[in-house]
């Protein structure tokens, strides 16, 4: 173990390695350090020749990048449109008939979409648009479940120059009315309800309610999915289907500067309103297609591409719209919950486009865990040559499961750190390339700068600290709509001349980054600063258990006391001594739990993200603060009435 005055201690150690195989290697776009080399030379000329490459533009840029610290700007002087760069230049190359969407819905009706009918309905809807007042610089507020219109509506808005703002269908219509108020959007774009576990959840009742309180907006787009009777307001609401029957099938492409505002995406954070995230055109386009090419190693010509975020996060929007669609991949699009009408669902879903290429979040791999292995052994998963990761640290033991029970022990798997303000991925493998180590998002992606700090802003090279990003990149966060001087104070003031993603990490002695979660739950035992993510790591690694959250709470002896919440795998029992011993064996006794609950189910956002906040309240008998993201709040009920009534243990 490290010395006690590390920012975070080093506890966890992982051995296990996946060099990439000799026939992954064989048609892998990158197996050398060629991209590496490249990038460490110059990183902006770097990043030019992949926006020249994979990006088309109406006019070059003059500059790669101004940085005025921390204001970046990317390819200034270059237009270019992304519809016509995710749409049309797939087409005009006679791709037309090349499936975009392969979109399943959660009741099983299916919609195939190719490119060409994808043009066909952008080109509509940006009418549509235009027609409703929409034009270049305004804001449009979607509000959808995960189907194909989506998409559409995103596209449309790039279109001709207006952002979106996509607030995700689960969210409530106070938070829908805040994002539309804070970004005073014009028009917004939603659907009668959408299916989730095989009812039909209503959105636009919920928008209704929104709508009471939203001045901006002039006019409501209304997709009927659900088929549930909704109520429309004369004059100011109008059915998808009415306006596209009407629209015009033809609207040109129009070139956009660079910078123009692409899209805003609201992150709730920790505390405080939601900050309006703002993403630009070159940069950010650039960015999303250079990572999806070579992260997912896409061959547009044979690979099924799955990624399963919804749209409503930003996951979605990079690698879902606009890089898969930029390089012209074939990708399904699912609806739904993955436990509907089966567990299996989702595995019945690889099978049945003969998906290639997987890209799902470790909390939903951890409740697969949970469900057990016999789901995924139903169906035949051997289409399947690349699993990736994001939203988490991946548990080793996940990853393990991951690469095992669904990746057959052949697919490599790149675990992709990166944030809404990143754009698009930072930290990852590049699979043909790099040797993995279970639990290791890896190294910064070639063209991107990562050191990990300590307390003092010294930098670590072995050890726990600070993750933070040395030097500009395209798709970075231009800023935070309307709030410059929040943008500086959240990301730039920590550490001087850098941008603090607010997450801990630690560098092994081979130079490989491993995520340790939010700096704000690393917890304080005697002295040990120690991260969340090694301690579940070391739970999750018994084999009883599916999923572990641990937090730090007071204590008069030790300043914290570290106290779990673990979910057991379908059918395991586990006794709180039994695992406590096994977590000092794994990673020392200074990291031993005080207490152990056990629970079927964990407090999360709607994201997948866990709450630990919230645990740290129950745990401290506190009063719970705020639930607004609580995905389901009854999972705290529960866990708040165990505490009052468990004994605390030593
Ligand atoms: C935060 C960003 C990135 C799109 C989805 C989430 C955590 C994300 C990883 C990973 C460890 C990860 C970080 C980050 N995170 N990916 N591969 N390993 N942690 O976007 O909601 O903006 O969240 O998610 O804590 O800061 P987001």
């Amino acid at each position: 173990m490290s010395d006690k005055h590390d920012a975070i201690d080093d506890l966890l150690l992982e051995r296990r390695k996946f060099p990439p195989t000799e026939s992954f290697k064989k048609d892998a776009h990158v197996v050398g350090t060629h991209l590496y080399d490249e990038a460490n030379t110059d990183y902006e000329a770097f990043w030019a020749r992949q926006a020249a490459e994979l990006v088309e533009w109406t006019e070059p840029w003059h500059t790669v990048c101004e940085w005025e610290l921390p204001f970046a700007k990317w390819f200034i002087g270059g237009k270019l449109n992304v519809s016509w760069n995710c749409l049309d230049r797939h087409v005009l190359a006679g791709r037309g008939d090349k499936v975009a969407l392969h979109f399943e819905g959660e009741p099983g009706d299916t919609r195939t979409v190719t490119y060409a009918a994808l043009l066909d309905e952008v080109q509509r809807f940006a009418n549509v648009l235009k027609g409703l007042g929409v034009g270049r610089g305004d804001r449009v507020n979607i509000y959808l479940p995960m189907i194909p219109e989506a998409a559409v509506a995103m596209l449309a808005c790039a279109r001709i120059g207006a952002a979106h703002s996509v607030v995700f269908g689960g969210f409530s219509s106070q938070a829908l009315a805040d994002r539309i108020n804070d970004a005073e959007a014009k028009v917004l774009v939603t659907a009668d309800g959408g299916w989730r576990r095989g009812e039909v959840f209503p959105l636009k009742p919920q928008a209704d309610e929104a709508l009471r309180d939203t001045p901006s907006i002039t006019a409501v787009v209304v997709v009927r999915r659900g088929g549930i009777e909704v109520p429309m307001t004369r004059g100011r609401d109008h059915w998808w289907h009415d306006l596209m029957a009407g629209a015009d099938p033809v609207c040109p492409a129009e070139p956009m500067d660079a910078e123009q505002l692409l899209f805003l995406l609201y992150t709730s954070g920790t505390t405080g309103k939601p900050k309006g995230i703002m993403h630009t055109t070159g940069g950010y386009l650039t960015h999303v297609t250079y990572t999806h090419k070579y992260v997912f190693d896409i061959h547009p010509e044979t690979d099924v591409y799955w990624c399963t975020a919804d749209v409503g996060w930003v996951t979605g929007h990079s690698y879902i719209v606009y890089g898969p669609l930029s390089n012209g991949a074939t990708q399904v699009m699912y609806e739904g919950v993955p436990n509907h009408p089966g567990n299996d669902r989702m595995w019945q879903i690889v099978e049945k486009y003969g998906v290639t290429i997987f890209y799902t979040a470790p909390t939903a791999i951890r409740t697969y865990m949970k469900w057990g292995i016999e789901e995924p052994a139903k169906h035949d998963l051997s289409s399947l040559r690349l699993l990736g990761s994001v939203g988490e640290p991946i548990n080793p033991e996940a990853w393990m499961w991951y690469h095992e029970h669904i990746g057959g022990g052949r697919c490599p798997i790149v675990d992709t750190w990166w944030q809404t303000e990143t754009g698009g991925i930072m930290i990852s493998p590049l699979p043909g390339a790099t040797t993995t180590k279970p639990g290791s998002a890896t190294f910064p992606l070639p063209g991107v700068g990562a050191e990990v700090l300590d307390d003092e802003g010294r930098i670590v090279t072995k050890g726990g600290g600070y993750l933070t990003l040395t030097h500009p990149w395209p798709g970075m966060l231009r800023g935070i709509w309307g709030d410059p001087q929040r943008y500086t104070d959240t990301y730039w003031s920590r550490f001087a001349g850098r941008y603090f993603a607010g997450d801990g990490a630690k560098l092994d002695d081979e130079g490989y980054l491993w995520l340790l979660g939010r700096v704000d739950d690393v917890m304080n035992v005697s002295g040990h600063r120690i991260s969340t993510t090694e301690v579940e790591s070391a739970l999750v690694s018994h084999p009883s258990v599916a999923e572990a959250a641990v937090v730090g709470a007071n204590d008069a002896t030790t300043g914290q006391a570290i106290i779990a919440y673990v979910t057991l795998v379908g059918g395991a029992s586990a006794d709180e001594q039994d695992l406590r011993n096994h977590v000092a064996r794994e990673i020392g006794a200074i990291a031993k739990p005080k207490t152990i609950y056990f629970t079927p189910d964990l407090p999360k956002t709607r994201s997948g993200k866990i709450m630990r906040r919230l645990l740290r309240d129950v745990a401290e008998g506190r009063n719970l603060g705020d639930t607004t993201t609580l995905a389901d709040a009854s999972v705290v009920n529960e866990l708040q009435k165990r505490a009052a009534e468990a004994p605390t243990e030593d």
